[in-house]
């Protein structure tokens, strides 16, 4: 008996260590329907707007089946939106549905702000979106009048130096303890969930699956927010499978738990860091395909504090650029010089032998790593410049599947 109590006591401290999120979180809970509706498979935003408008604040607007299509929905402060299995909710492809008010949506220029996102979560407490359905953004679809996909729109903002204007699928804003919970995510036009200056946010077995050439699409991006949890989802996606950004506010107290990537671009903590990101934990990491694995990427126009991140038990597989930590992803010049410190891996496999950058902006403003347990295949590039770097690596990794 004293044993069992010594090893659950063990564990719970174990966890304890493990989470860096303040709040103690466990697996949430679909609230109970005010209303269910089913799908026409035509536009059907206005009822679905209706509904959440006039849901009592704890319970949640179920989808039960069917497909719908909506323009732009906001989702009331205390208020879910259920999407069940068997119910998909499609965002509208008439960019003139999500305009801004400025007729850009769409289209590209120097700003990219025209579109509004498809799910609005702003100034609320308590929101969330639950379920095992799917919400499909219709990225690769033909922009109603424009004869492109939203996704195409993207690739010539990049060809032609502009920025394009395609909703985001979830923007969450200003609000505090907001959940996803299980729902799928597919073909977001942009971001699928972007996460700003909000305190507690959890995305607990979400799925996110979009093509891995689908540009800008990034899977989860906290931004100038605290209290985050994201665990046991599946990420695969266009561009960063999580990115933690501080361009506006400190990111802090982040514990990334039990996750997978397929494609995309990793990891990331950047580019915007300028109010800092600490209290980050990463653990138990899956990457099979992506581009970089564990990254940090900032430069001079936009850098600041990183310090206080751990990555623990992480597996990786195919993955091109396993950890870079880079001061100078871009030649962008300013005053907010990015410096990278408290970096700790432990327990890190690589099955596929790749490129580890560790790039500091000086010697006396190096990247400062700490490795303990790091195996790595053989026939891999190291290259490290101003660089502090403590522990070793092995060049003994094994085995064809994490
Ligand atoms: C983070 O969570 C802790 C514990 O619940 C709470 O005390 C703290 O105020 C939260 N931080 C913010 C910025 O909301």
């Amino acid at each position: 008996m004293q044993k069992l109590v010594a090893i659950v006591l063990s564990l719970a401290v174990l966890q304890a260590a493990e989470a860096k999120d303040l709040r103690s979180v466990s697996e949430p809970k679909i609230p109970s329907a005010c209303t269910s509706l089913s799908g026409s498979g035509k536009d059907e935003t206005s009822a679905i707007q209706k509904a959440l408008s006039s849901c009592a604040k704890g319970k949640a607007v179920r989808l039960a089946s069917g497909t719908f299509i909506s323009g732009p929905l906001t989702i009331p402060s205390g208020v879910g939106l259920w999407v069940d299995s068997g119910a998909t909710l499609k965002a509208s492809t008439t960019p003139k549905d999500f305009d801004e008010g400025k007729n850009t949506c769409g289209t590209l220029d120097n700003d990219g702000k025209g579109c509004k996102p498809f799910i609005y979560i702003k100034s609320a407490t308590g929101s969330g979106i639950y379920g095992k359905g799917t919400i499909d953004g219709q990225g690769g679809q033909t922009m109603t009048g424009k004869g492109e996909t939203w996704w195409k729109l993207a690739a010539d903002a990049k060809s032609k130096n502009k920025k394009q204007n395609a909703p985001r699928l979830i923007q969450i804003e200003n609000s505090k303890d907001i959940t996803l919970y299980l729902i799928t995510l597919k073909n977001s036009p942009n971001f699928h969930v972007a996460s700003k200056s909000t305190n507690g946010f959890t995305a607990w077995g979400v799925t996110i699956n979009t093509p891995g050439t689908a540009r800008n699409t990034d899977g989860i991006d906290p931004m100038g927010s605290q209290n985050i949890t994201i665990a046991h989802c599946n990420i695969a996606t266009g561009d960063d499978n999580v990115a933690i950004k501080a361009g506006n506010a400190p990111t802090k107290y982040v514990s990334i738990l039990n996750n997978k990537f397929g494609v995309g671009h990793g990891m990331s903590i950047g580019s915007e860091v300028n109010d800092g990101v600490s209290d980050v934990t990463v653990t138990t990491l899956t990457l099979d395909g992506t581009t970089n694995g564990l990254r940090i990427k900032s430069d001079k126009s936009r850098g600041g504090l990183v310090t206080g991140v751990t990555y623990t038990d992480v597996c990786m597989h195919n993955v091109k650029n396993p950890i870079v930590l880079d001061t100078q992803y871009s030649k962008a010049s300013g005053s907010h010089i990015p410096t990278f410190k408290g970096i700790t891996f432990n327990n890190v496999k690589v099955l596929t032998a790749g490129t580890y950058t560790f790039d500091g902006i000086s010697d006396s403003n190096p990247v400062e790593a700490t490795l303990t347990n790091v195996h790595i295949k053989s026939g891999s590039k190291w290259v490290a410049t101003h660089a502090k770097i403590s522990g070793k690596y092995a060049e003994d990794a094994s085995g064809s599947s994490c």
